[in-house]
């Protein structure tokens, strides 16, 4: 790997195939950073959207550091992950006690940053300050492990550090721009999963894994642990018209988020019935809307919905002293209920 054969003509493919994108238009810190922290989160088209709604309503640090957190949660929306979000958060309030409210141009000061960890680090180091620091991502890694035909586990800690080493070593002018050509080539060029489009590679010539043929045998990766499934039975409650909703806990997945209240345990109609007349609460109608599944990285929800109408003078404090009753139209505008619950969201806005 030199830059004679990789560097160079990966920035003059860059020049003349690099695709549109909106925070690209712009060399502001704040805006690489947003781009780079929802792309984390989601494809390149999807982001677009994400990123005019989030900028429009917070243009700046300072106005990231104040918005309130269900709000940030609110414009988060859809995208998961959202500690991401918060980090994002912690980190502009960081910024602006200590440091003008501006992101600063050094890679460890970004790096002590919560939420930016070494690819982030880079991103913004080489792409809004022009520093010559590496950002390697899961497009970096399968580019240059075909490229170089590496058998290395690139889940390891290990691989990456020896591609950021790598990487810096064959670094050209333009950081920022190197680094994104390496990334986009991933992205359109040399594709996961399936064979990637060598033909159309500038660096095809000196790519080993193209001389062997064996493009799809890279990168090596061990196997993922299986997730944990968890059966849950969730309760869309109404009563009177509104909607029982709950936040979730301070800590742990979708930590603060509103959701419908849930039981363990894949339940029927008949157990949600007796385990309501235990509570002493005795429905107008129950009516079973349907099975739903939501993937996260280590667990799956399998789901069972209920509908359950409560009769108007029923105790909610029975169910849970948390539970609110809100009206359908808050579920979409005012809080944020993430994507798990969407399909019974649905339902209930048919
Ligand atoms: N993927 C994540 N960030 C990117 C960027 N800046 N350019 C191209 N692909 C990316």
């Amino acid at each position: 790997m030199d830059i004679e054969h990789f560097s160079l003509p990966l920035l003059a493919w860059y020049d003349k195939n690099k695709r549109d994108m909106i925070w690209r238009d712009h060399f502001d810190p704040y805006y690489i950073w947003l781009s780079e922290i929802m792309l984390q989160q989601t494809r390149i088209e999807a982001a677009k959207e994400y990123f005019i709604r989030f900028t429009n309503e917070l243009p700046d640090i300072a106005s990231l550091a104040q918005v309130s957190e269900d709000r940030l949660m609110k414009l988060w929306e859809g995208l998961g992950y959202y500690n991401r979000a918060r980090n994002l958060q912690k980190a502009a309030k960081i910024l602006v006690d200590h440091y003008g409210g501006t992101l600063p141009a050094d890679f460890d000061a970004l790096l002590s940053l919560p939420g930016i960890g070494p690819y982030t680090a880079g991103a913004i180091a080489s792409m809004a300050f022009g520093i010559k620091a590496p950002a390697v991502d899961g497009n970096v890694l399968r580019v240059v492990m075909r490229y170089l035909a590496c058998d290395d586990d690139i889940a390891k800690m290990s691989v990456r550090k020896k591609v950021e080493q790598q990487i810096l070593s064959i670094m050209p002018e333009r950081p920022g721009d190197f680094n994104q050509a390496i990334m986009e080539l991933g992205e359109v060029v040399c594709i996961p999963n399936g064979a990637p489009h060598c033909t159309l590679c500038p660096i095809q010539n000196t790519c080993r894994a193209n001389k062997g043929g064996c493009q799809e045998q890279y990168p090596k990766k061990a196997e993922k642990k299986t997730r944990r499934i968890e059966q849950r039975t969730l309760l869309v409650l109404e009563q009177d018209g509104l909607i029982g909703i709950q936040k979730r806990p301070p800590k742990g997945l979708l930590a603060g988020l509103y959701e419908f209240p849930a039981w363990d345990g894949n339940l029927t109609e008949m157990d949600v019935t007796k385990k309501l007349e235990d509570l002493g609460i005795y429905p107008l109608d129950i009516q079973e809307i349907g099975r739903a599944t939501h993937i996260f990285s280590h667990v799956e929800w399998h789901m069972t919905g209920f509908h359950i109408v409560l009769n108007r003078n029923e105790t909610r404090g029975f169910l849970s002293d948390t539970i609110q009753f809100v009206p359908t139209t808050d579920l979409t505008d005012k809080y944020s209920m993430p994507t798990a619950f969407h399909f019974y969201l649905k339902q209930l806005l048919k």
